[in-house]
């Protein structure tokens, strides 16, 4: 029996997330703009159409957003929450960027970090009352037998709460980022580990990335409750589940694994790197970058995890091991601002900007900048990085997918070297025409930017072509059709 109010629940599928496909801007003159965003689950949604009956749930983030909420702004096919700042603060900041991402990617210094204190606790009720208003709101606008799709790792107790209350719904939950390995996962306080599990539980089907991701879910999910919880996995079963019995024993429920690497979109960034904006843009760099130099291109967000400090590094070592490079190489680094309310992340960005300085000043010439470091978030920018670099350094230490490897090599003008951190999920389709690194090892870090700097044009050129075409191979319409597909062939005839 389902308890969706009559008057809300005609969304057939829904999708939600905390950061939703639109923002506003509260302008001067009081008026609101919007701002859509870009990402592939904007366009994968879009493969859908608009008559789908398609609703996106999503957190409203700023003053604007909250501003439109009030005013009654509504993007159709969008429902934005107003929940509380300071419980969504709690949730966001407290709990998913600083204790889940730094859980799934490693980033703790474990002789201090982490600390499950009384003031984690308080974050984690907030973190539970944040994915309850996610839960109910689903709740009340999906139709009967409706799919839901939720993303990541703001939203894991979700599938589990959602069940409970409509148990018609098929529930799927996918994940961005990487999984953590079960050694580190085992650092989580045991009670929040299991309503993890048990919340990702909560869903039909979950997805993630590769295979390396699902596989450490699954690992620890067997470590949760070991006598409710079963992986069929290792044991040869082709059939990728994890099966388990609810508290008060049968009947046995069985949510389904999937993986579905996510490509980059070919048809928009061929058309979008060739509008004239991105024309001005190559134009401004090139003068930066200097006539005849080889250029070698970043693009992350300030983000621990991408590992922008040690990439400097090798560059540095770049320019003290080959005297020859002076002069003729161009270090481009977009590192664009991100999660700038963690002190953590403020001083990663400021060691970022120190780094790129003293290498320009102790390498420097007055004719030629090593670094050219650019902090300002500017899509059309990156886009003419992409097309004009020889070689792209993609170095995260822990990475769910790396777009930014994919997106390189669709709209390279003539070809780029593309030197890969093998801890990226990327490096699973893409390792064989990528020069690999292990990211922590500077020295060998800098090996590959010379190797990538001296490798043959025509290689170049052919190695792109391949790794284009291995970078579209699930493009972001099929990559979310995939999931929704999935979810509406499962047998709907499983007990709640
Ligand atoms: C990762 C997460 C996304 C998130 C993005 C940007 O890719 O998987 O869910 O939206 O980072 O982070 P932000 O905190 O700015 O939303």
């Amino acid at each position: 029996a389902s308890t969706a109010s009559a008057q809300g629940a005609a969304h057939r599928i829904l999708v939600a997330s905390n950061r939703g496909p639109v923002s506003y801007e509260v302008r001067e003159d009081g008026s609101l703009h919007a701002r859509r965003g870009g990402g592939g689950l904007v366009s994968g949604l879009s493969a859908i159409g608009p008559d789908a009956g398609a609703l996106w749930v999503c957190s409203a983030l700023g003053d604007g957003d909250r501003e439109a909420v009030r005013r009654g702004v509504a993007e159709e096919g969008v429902r934005m929450l107003d929940i509380d700042a300071e419980v969504h603060a709690d949730a966001y900041n407290g709990i998913a960027n600083s204790v889940l991402w730094f859980v799934h990617h490693m980033l703790y210094q474990t002789p201090l970090e982490p600390v499950f204190d009384a003031e984690f606790r308080r974050r984690w009720a907030a973190y539970e009352t944040y994915n309850r208003a996610f839960a109910e709101a689903l709740a009340d606008t999906a139709a009967e037998g409706a799919v839901v799709i939720v993303q990541d790792y703001h939203l894991c107790l979700v599938p589990g709460m959602l069940r409970e209350l409509r148990p018609d719904l098929r529930i799927g939950h996918f994940s961005h980022t990487p999984w953590a390995p079960p050694e580190y996962f085992r650092m989580l306080p045991d009670d929040i580990r299991a309503q993890l599990v048990w919340g990702m539980l909560g869903a039909d089907r979950l997805g993630f990335l590769t295979w390396r991701w699902a596989h450490a879910f699954m690992i620890c999910a067997g470590q949760t409750d070991g006598e409710r919880i079963f992986p069929s996995w290792p044991s040869g079963d082709p059939r990728r589940a994890v099966d388990h019995t609810p508290t008060g024993g049968p009947p046995l429920r069985s949510t389904e694994i999937g993986v579905h690497g996510l490509g980059a979109d070919a048809d928009f960034l061929r058309r979008r790197a060739h509008e004239p904006d991105v024309d001005e843009r190559m134009a401004a760099l090139r003068e930066q970058i200097g006539e005849g130099r080889r250029t070698i291109v970043r693009v992350d967000r300030t983000e621990l995890s991408k590992n922008i400090v040690r990439g400097l590094l090798a560059y540095r070592q770049l320019l003290d091991d080959h005297p020859e490079w002076h002069e003729r190489v161009v270090h481009v680094a977009f590192a664009y601002p991100s999660r700038q309310d963690l002190a953590v992340y403020r001083d990663y960005t400021a060691e970022v900007q120190r780094l790129a300085e003293e290498i320009n000043s102790r390498y420097g010439t007055p004719g030629w900048t090593p670094v050219v470091l650019h902090v300002k978030d500017d899509f059309a920018r990156s886009l003419a990085a992409y097309r004009l670099a020889d070689v792209a350094l993609v170095n995260p230490i822990r990475d769910g997918m790396n777009l930014v490897a994919k997106e390189v090599p669709v709209v390279s003008d003539e070809g780029c070297a593309l030197v890969l951190s093998r801890e990226a999920g990327a490096f699973e389709e893409l390792h064989e025409d990528a020069i690999e690194i292990n990211p922590f090892d500077v020295t060998g870090t800098a090996r590959a930017l010379h190797e990538a700097l001296t490798m043959p044009a025509h290689e170049r050129a052919e190695r792109t072509k391949r790794l284009a075409a291995a970078a579209t191979a699930l493009p972001p319409s099929r990559w979310f059709l995939e999931q929704l597909h999935a979810l509406e062939a499962l047998d709907g005839t499983q007990p709640s």
